[in-house]
């Protein structure tokens, strides 16, 4: 074959192949949700503070901003991440270990985006996003407005009996326009003069020990699970019972239920 033959040989067949590139993947980019974009280094490393606070972890880039409070260490722990590449901080919290599933679960509510050039599945993830999004709407009509319970605005608090340890559950829950808006479940102590001495969900002791127990499952990672269902489902009821975690789940379900008797 001579020289010109051979070029525009070549030419052909990366115009065809660049034809096929295109079919095949403009439908997927044009499909997808508006929640998935791409997103660069120079963008991710503009939300590089407490403020607002976004990290790629395996190529998705997430806003853990709201996060920052109830991460379960010092605030500079999940704030020196904040902009950048976080994988590594994802897959070795600093003791050799990966967070748990739990942790994974709460991280679909902060998705964002993905990293330019990162190698994932556009379609596989905005299916899922779609499916959550389907799953959401769902909830919602069998939530709040589908139960037909109406709850006043307003914060309630419910405080439970202190147990033999002297640890007892509380839980405050904010309504807004008969949505719950704002959930916040732990257990503390109080010392003699009424000071709380005690907070659980910072008792990293105590998540060692029931880790231990529980395959894994940690309060760490339930109370915001069980505090983001109750926001989900709009009723006590509706909140799951986490496999690990089912004493924790009986003294939410019912401090929630008696917070909430008092916004009817
Ligand atoms: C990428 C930077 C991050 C670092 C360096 C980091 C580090 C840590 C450390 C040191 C602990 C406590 C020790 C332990 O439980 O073994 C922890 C626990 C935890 N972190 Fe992070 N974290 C990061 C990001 C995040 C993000 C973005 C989330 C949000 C979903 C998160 C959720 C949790 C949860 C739920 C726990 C409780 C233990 C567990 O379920 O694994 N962390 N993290």
């Amino acid at each position: 074959m001579n020289k010109f033959a051979y070029s525009a040989l070549i030419a052909f067949v990366s115009s065809l192949l660049t034809l096929i590139a295109v079919v095949w993947v403009a439908p997927t980019v044009a499909e997808s949700d508006a929640r998935v974009r791409e997103i660069t280094l120079d963008e991710l490393a503009t939300h590089n503070s407490a403020d607002s606070c976004w990290k790629e972890i395996e190529g998705l880039v997430y806003d853990v901003t709201d996060f920052i409070d109830r991460h379960p260490t010092p605030a500079s722990v999940m704030t020196q991440w904040c902009g950048r590449p976080s994988t590594e901080g994802w897959v070795d919290k600093g003791n050799g270990r990966p967070h748990s599933q739990g942790a994974e679960a709460l991280l679909d509510d902060f998705l964002v985006g993905y990293l330019e050039g990162a190698d994932v599945d556009l379609a596989a993830l905005n299916q899922s996003i779609n499916e959550a999004a389907v799953d959401a709407s769902e909830r919602t009509a069998t939530g709040t407005e589908g139960q037909g319970v109406r709850y006043r605005d307003g914060s309630y608090y419910a405080e439970a009996e202190p147990g033999s340890r002297g640890t007892f559950g509380i839980i405050e829950i904010s309504v807004q326009g008969n949505r719950i808006v704002g959930v916040y479940f732990d257990e503390f102590a109080r010392d003699e003069d009424g000071t709380v001495n005690y907070r659980k969900s910072a008792d990293m002791n105590y998540a060692e020990r029931w880790r231990r127990v529980s395959g894994g499952v940690t309060q760490l990672s339930t109370y915001p699970a069980y505090e983001r269902m109750l926001i989900e489902q709009g009723v006590p009821e509706g909140v799951d019972a986490i496999s690990g975690a089912t004493g924790a789940h009986e003294a939410f379900v019912g401090l929630a239920a008696q917070a909430l008797s008092d916004a009817r």
